[in-house]
């Protein structure tokens, strides 16, 4: 559930990054956080399966990260988010804790790419959130730990199109996967694994 203290971390982080952009802070040095109508877009994802396995690339501070994970604890799922920052790796688990969402939400500081070339779980939902050049290579890791019926959302594909633009042409074309291109905030790619990985 959305409960008082999830949403008041969650005005919280808003006000704090409108603050930030009003100070005219490099993007480096915000959170660079996901729209509030694109966070409850990704709690209704996490909460339609019981048991799910959110996997998010670009954990930053927290918020999109408590909107994922307040969608699993719906029905005993979890996530698992990704951050090389240290400084945000700090504020993500004070921000998780301050929610209440310790229980159901464990970050993994370190290189994504990194990560993910030890992982074998598989994820029911995977949030793809970190440089938009690097989309590519890090969907390429992701797509062995997904099974028919997971979904892949991608960030920023309208407001980073001349980066991916590409991105989505592939996922469109790709035949084991059905994907569209969700016009949300900032755009949002959405993908359906219709079929076993075959490398
Ligand atoms: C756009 S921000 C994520 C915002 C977050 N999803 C939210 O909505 O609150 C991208 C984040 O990805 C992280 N990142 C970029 N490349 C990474 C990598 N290779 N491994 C781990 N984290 C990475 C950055 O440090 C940054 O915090």
């Amino acid at each position: 559930m959305l409960d008082a203290t999830i949403l008041a971390t969650l005005a919280r982080l808003e006000e704090e990054d409108r603050e930030e952009r009003d100070a005219g802070l490099p993007p480096e040095r915000r959170s660079r956080q996901v729209a509030h109508s694109t966070g409850r877009f990704l709690f209704a994802l996490a909460a339609a399966q019981a048991g799910i396995e959110v996997l998010e690339i670009g954990g930053s501070r927290g918020y999109s990260s408590i909107w994922l994970a307040a969608g699993a604890r719906v029905l005993g799922g979890r996530l698992v988010s990704l951050e090389h920052d240290p400084e945000k790796c700090a504020a993500w688990r004070a921000n998780v804790a301050e929610a209440g969402l310790e229980e159901w939400a464990e970050l993994v500081e370190g290189n994504a790419f990194e990560t993910l070339e030890r992982t074998q779980d598989v994820f029911d939902l995977v949030f793809l959130d970190a440089e938009k050049d690097d989309y590519e290579a890090l969907f390429a890791l992701a797509r062995p730990l997904l099974e028919p019926g997971a979904l892949v959302v991608a960030d920023n594909v309208l407001s980073h199109s001349e980066t991916l633009t590409a991105y989505s042409a592939a996922r469109q074309a790709d035949p084991t996967l059905s994907s569209v291109t969700v016009p949300l905030d900032r755009g949002l790619e959405l993908s359906v694994v219709l079929a076993e990985f075959a490398s």
